[in-house]
């Protein structure tokens, strides 16, 4: 163990923490961008003297974002944002390694969840940091009196940037809270191609089927759904999109997909993935017609997309594990086949996004962090975007680790881009 003194954890086995460690720093491999901000942080110390809670994926990625954080001065805790999510040897390393206050058990129950967030509140801090508001949740119904303590926030995901806007609309949000998700550099690759690509990988690694000509229905076709379809097509599946909104309805059917309603798609698909961040998208009705072996998959933040209390209820009892991560349910005679209990499936059956992508979310995620601290004074209590400058240098940054260049506008085409007098 690098660490002689441990602080304040609750994991599984800190006997796993030198693999943990190897791991972490194989990751780091593939995070150019958030290891240059991790030097210049240590050098300038922007975060010096604050507490982090964060609520988040525990992840090789993750731990690295924690080192970040440590390096620019801040004291971290950390808590899981997902009770299947956390990698066992990842929270050892973070504490045993690394010396970051962890709390998350893979396979925690509901009770240890939300002990573990509690313990992470208890650390009063003045920033947190969370992927889908379960903390920020937490402190405004359950600790009110720390809300004041805190300068501001930040959130990773869709899921939790609509919970934030909601409350700010309520006048409940006490404190400003920056939606890393909202960043360019975030969503279209960490959404979209972080997702497209792990959640083939968590489905593969659960079920080893074959891809190729399956039909695979895709609900949802925002920044997630766009991404797993793009990749299951580049497998060879036939995929059907369903959606609710009509644009991207239409988005999808000239990528060149079918679009169909969930019902339509409940009698055709073989295999069903949610990422909607909705509630019940596939319920009793389509249950009721899905064909043996269909399978069922959530890349959604909440287990909410896919009704399991219905799908218990029609199985009457007759549940049975076949393989790891996957569970059969017997709707008398006809079988469909649940992954990970419905929870992100790329998370939970896989290592989530590669450590690439999470480069440049991780990386706004960091640099959001030192803009509130500077700035959290001149915020109000409301959702603020990622500011573009933030945005672009990230990409900047991400660019050049690639060794990639791109031109510069000549003086000449700076005056014709700001001109309106020039035309045909
Ligand atoms: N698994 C991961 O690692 C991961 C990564 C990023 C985001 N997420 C989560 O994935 C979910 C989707 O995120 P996103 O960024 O794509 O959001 P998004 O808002 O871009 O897209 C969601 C899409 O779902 C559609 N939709 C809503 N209800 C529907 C329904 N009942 N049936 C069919 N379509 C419906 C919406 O019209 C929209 O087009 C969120 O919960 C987000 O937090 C997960």
């Amino acid at each position: 163990m690098a660490v002689t003194q441990l602080p304040a954890h609750d994991v599984t086995d800190l006997a796993l923490a030198a693999e943990g460690r190897r791991r972490v720093e194989w990751a780091e491999r593939e995070m150019p961008v958030l290891r240059l901000i991790r030097e210049r942080f240590d050098r300038e110390r922007p975060l010096a003297g604050i507490r982090i809670a964060a609520c988040l994926h525990v992840t090789t990625e993750t731990a690295n974002l924690m080192r970040t954080l440590e390096a620019g001065g801040a004291s971290v805790a950390l808590a899981a944002s997902n009770p299947l999510s956390t990698k066992d040897d990842v929270a050892a390393a973070l504490v045993a390694e690394y010396g970051i206050s962890t709390f998350a058990r893979r396979g925690e129950d509901r009770g240890t969840y939300y002990r573990h967030l509690n313990a992470i509140a208890d650390t009063h801090p003045s920033i947190t940091m969370d992927d889908g508001c379960d903390l920020v949740t937490l402190l405004h119904g359950e600790r009110p009196a720390q809300v004041a303590e805190i300068m501001a926030g930040t959130e990773e995901t869709t899921t939790g940037v609509i919970r934030l806007r909601a409350m700010a609309a309520d006048g409940a949000l006490g404190f400003p809270v920056v939606a890393v998700n909202e960043a360019l550099t975030k969503h279209l690759f960490d959404n979209r191609y972080g997702t497209g690509q792990s959640t083939v990988d968590g489905i593969l690694r659960a079920t080893n089927i074959l891809l190729a000509g399956r039909h695979v229905v895709v609900a949802g076709y925002g920044w997630v759904g766009r991404g797993i379809a793009s990749r299951f097509r580049g497998m060879g599946a036939n995929v059907a999109v369903t959606e609710v909104d009509p644009v991207p309805a239409i988005e999808a059917i000239m990528d060149g997909l079918t679009v169909l309603s969930m019902a339509e798609a409940a009698r055709w698909g073989e295999l069903f993935i949610t990422a909607t961040g909705d509630l019940n998208v596939i319920r009793a009705e389509h249950f009721a017609v899905m064909r043996d072996g269909a399978i069922l998959a959530n890349a959604g933040h909440f287990d909410a997309e896919i009704d399991l209390p219905a799908l218990r209820q029609l199985a009457a009892g007759r549940v049975r594990s076949v393989r790891e991560n996957v569970e059969e349910y017997d709707l008398g005679g006809r079988r469909l086949h649940l992954i990970v209990e419905g929870r992100l499936v790329n998370l939970s059956a896989a290592e989530g996004h590669p450590a690439a992508v999470m480069d440049m979310s991780f990386a706004n995620q960091a640099l959001s962090a030192e803009y509130v601290a500077r700035h959290h004074a001149e915020l109000g209590p409301q959702v603020y975007d990622v500011p573009g400058e933030i945005d672009r240098e990230v990409a900047r940054l991400k660019l050049e680790a690639m060794g990639v260049a791109i031109d510069v506008l000549t003086p000449e085409q700076v005056a014709y881009l700001s001109s309106w007098k020039s035309g045909t």
